[in-house]
């Protein structure tokens, strides 16, 4: 991508989690234009349905010329996705073809924030981008939609980038579910029999950046290093937060079912991100370590 004075990247989602932090890791020389359905610090609420192609033209024409796309925005309530199929689909599937459609036509790249939910979890080994997908939940069905349709619109121009366990400064997580629950309780219940790799977006958002600038078409894997079950990620949260006098205990899936099915075991290879920053994403434990700040 040039560094011409049309440097100047869609960032949608961006009062969301991931989108939060896309904008404070802006490299040197971009400029950014936020937006979300509500306003927050550096973000428009503009108003535009990106499922519509003219509303996602206008936006295109009135406040562009864009150089790229970074797509944060998403229905990302997995379990409540079981209920809302066919919104799940507009905004995870839909959405996504309308903005490769229109980045297409601009002639400039576009970032697809996907999901491990896209694989069903039955793997022993890390999955590579190109495994077949066969996802559990309608969650997962609508995000590889999402790529596909993408994929459809703007071959040359699409970066699907697939994370997973996401936890962040701004927005709901589960080190700050863990917490939560441990200021009301001494001990807390956790399923250590669903294994991936928890991922910082003050990890993310740097390499989704390296993507957009640096990188090319097709599927990315990007995670933290290193896997655990989310039984590990709550007792490191524990360790780390330095409250272990509180107690983490292990329980199964089947002891605590919910209304979507999630992979098993989900870990990805990241070994195309790494290839390409020359390192790779620092540990889980490390990222943890550092963002509760001990
Ligand atoms: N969180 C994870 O663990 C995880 C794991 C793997 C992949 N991902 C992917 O990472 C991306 C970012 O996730 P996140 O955790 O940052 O999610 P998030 O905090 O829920 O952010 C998503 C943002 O999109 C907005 N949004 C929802 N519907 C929209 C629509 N129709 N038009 C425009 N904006 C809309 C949301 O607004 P409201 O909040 O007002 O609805 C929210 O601000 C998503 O693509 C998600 O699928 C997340």
């Amino acid at each position: 991508m040039s560094e011409s004075k049309e440097n100047k990247v869609l960032i949608t989602g961006a009062a969301g989690m991931l989108g939060s932090q896309l904008l404070l890791a802006v490299p040197d020389g971009v400029e950014t234009l936020g937006t979300d359905l509500r306003e927050a610090p550096g973000v428009e609420a503009l108003g535009v349905d990106l499922t519509d192609p003219d509303q996602v033209s206008q936006l295109f024409r009135e406040r562009g010329p864009f150089s790229g796309v970074i797509h944060a925005a998403a229905y990302t309530a997995v379990d409540k996705a079981e209920e809302e199929p066919e919104l799940a689909e507009r905004i995870n599937g839909m959405a996504c073809g309308v903005l490769a459609r229109a980045t297409a036509q601009a002639g400039i790249p576009v970032v697809i924030v996907s999901t491990d939910f896209v694989f069903d979890g039955e793997a022993s080994v890390p999955y590579e981008p190109r495994h077949p997908t066969n996802p559990l939940s309608v969650y997962g069905r609508t995000k590889l939609s999402g790529e596909q349709k993408a994929f459809e619109a703007h071959p040359e121009g699409t970066r699907v980038v697939r994370t997973q366990w996401l936890y962040g400064p701004r927005g709901k997580h589960f080190p700050g579910t863990i917490l939560g629950l441990l200021e009301e309780r001494d001990k807390v219940r956790v399923v250590s029999d669903q294994f991936g790799s928890p991922t910082s977006t003050l990890e993310l958002a740097p390499a989704l950046w390296d993507v957009l600038l640096k990188g090319s078409e097709g599927i990315w894997h990007a995670t933290c290093e290193g896997e655990g079950s989310w039984y590990d990620f709550a007792c490191a949260t524990v360790e780390f937060a330095g409250i272990d006098d509180r107690e983490v205990q292990p329980c199964s899936s089947e002891e605590f079912p919910r209304p979507a099915h999630r992979p098993p075991y989900s870990v990805l290879d990241c070994e195309r991100l790494t290839a390409l920053r020359g390192a790779p994403m620092a540990h889980w434990r490390d990222a943890l370590k550092t963002f509760l700040g001990s």
